[in-house]
């Protein structure tokens, strides 16, 4: 980072199918619960980013930047950033950038979705724009979709069996049992998610994270000093289109924005004690883990089967419950991945990591176009 940027807190709705809450109710109460959190005035804000990719489209709201600014009596410069599920990561690059470059001392990041007002069949096809509407939409492939060819590729490539990859959503359930904001509270074995309902072949309705609303918000500041400082914010990308890929089981983006992570804040990999990890579909964290060279091509799954991904392991993955039990508001994800770091190295955290002082937020847009990592430290 150019200079210290400190995280001083935030809020977040809880996550989950929010009927009796529009889009602009959740702004205002995640916004509402960051600045009660860090007791900063409203008028220390200098700018707001928000992150959220389907406002127009579920729920009829678009132009959020002034929206959120105009929840403030100062009305802030205020801007909307979108890069599909990556937006919350892209939102607190955002925010880097403006307090890096001194354009302001302290900046509100929120992200935010509405999904669950509109029919599952219009969230699913406005969630394929994060796809390549040329190359790939024709195709007829939903997300779960293209997920599934990635786990059939990957499946065949290195012999995974259904039941291993069962272990990757158990973990994320047995976490978010104790996180109150978490969607799905329940444990869950992995036979039992083997067993759920078949969505696309061969992932099943407990490979998937859910459809959710949920906003979470920050307030990051390079003038207010707090114990938590973002070591790096970095963004990978890669081809669009999958159809221009090399492999579908890896994802460049995500080692791009590691690498260039790792170096901005001089770690190494070892050092980290915690992710928060995108496992938009139990496949992707396999993926994700041996991208960030976790494990070697193949072999993420030996982490879950050895206990190294969990609390008191070597690796600890998803203390909150990851999008596959907290659920995964679009726009929300990337920002809510950054508080859960924030409250484990704060030590408010659901499952509390012993000793954590750096940890990871790993947050993806599409099917691995874009990435953000946001490492994190207590000082
Ligand atoms: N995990 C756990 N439980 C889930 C769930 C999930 N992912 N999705 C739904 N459920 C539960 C519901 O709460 C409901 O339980 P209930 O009957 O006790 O109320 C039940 O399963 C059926 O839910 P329903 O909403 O009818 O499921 P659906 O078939 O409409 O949708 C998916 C299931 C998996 C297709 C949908 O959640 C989905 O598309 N997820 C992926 C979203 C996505 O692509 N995001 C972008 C990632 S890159």
């Amino acid at each position: 980072m150019l200079q210290p940027v400190y995280v001083l807190g935030g809020g977040q709705t809880k996550f989950g199918e929010l009927w009796d809450f529009s889009l602009a109710d959740l702004i205002r109460s995640a916004v509402d619960g960051a600045i009660a959190a860090t007791k900063i005035l409203p008028t220390d804000i200098d700018a707001v980013v928000i992150g959220n990719m389907l406002g127009g489209e579920t729920a009829e709201q678009a132009h959020l930047g002034t929206f959120c600014s105009s929840l403030l009596p100062h009305h802030p410069p205020a801007l909307r950033v979108e890069a599909a599920c990556a937006s919350g990561g892209i939102a607190i690059h955002t925010a880097c950038a403006l307090l890096e470059s001194n354009r302001a001392e302290t900046v509100l990041v929120i992200g935010a979705e509405k999904l669950t007002d509109v029919a599952g069949e219009l969230v699913t096809s406005a969630l394929m724009h994060a796809a390549d509407a040329e190359k790939d939409g024709p195709s007829g492939l939903t997300f779960p979709g293209i997920f599934a060819l990635t786990a059939t590729a990957y499946m065949h490539k290195y012999n995974l069996s259904r039941d291993d990859l069962s272990l990757v959503s158990a973990l994320s359930h047995k976490a978010a049992v104790k996180n109150p904001y978490a969607q799905f509270r329940k444990e869950i074995p992995a036979a039992s998610i083997s067993r759920s309902p078949l969505v696309a072949d061969p992932l099943r309705l407990l490979d998937c994270s859910p459809i959710t609303d949920g906003a979470a918000a920050l307030i990051l500041s390079t003038k207010h000093e707090s114990g938590v400082r973002l070591a790096a914010s970095q963004i990978g990308t890669e081809a669009l289109s999958l159809t221009d890929r090399a492999s579908i089981t890896s994802f460049t983006s995500t080692k791009t924005a590691f690498a260039n992570a790792l170096s901005e804040a001089g770690w190494k990999r070892n050092d980290i004690d915690a992710i928060e990890l995108h496992d938009c579909f139990s496949i992707a964290s396999l993926i994700h883990l041996e991208d960030m060279g976790f494990a070697p091509e193949g072999e993420a799954i030996q982490l879950y089967k050895q206990g190294d991904t969990d609390i008191d392991g070597a690796c600890p993955i998803n203390t909150s419950g990851g999008l596959k039990a907290c659920g995964h508001p679009i726009g929300a994800t990337g920002v809510k991945q950054v508080l859960d770091c924030f409250k484990q190295l704060t030590k408010q955290a659901p499952n509390q990591v012993q000793n954590a002082k750096r940890v990871l937020a790993h947050n993806l847009g599409g099917v691995g176009a874009t990435c953000t990592i946001h490492l994190l430290e207590s000082i």
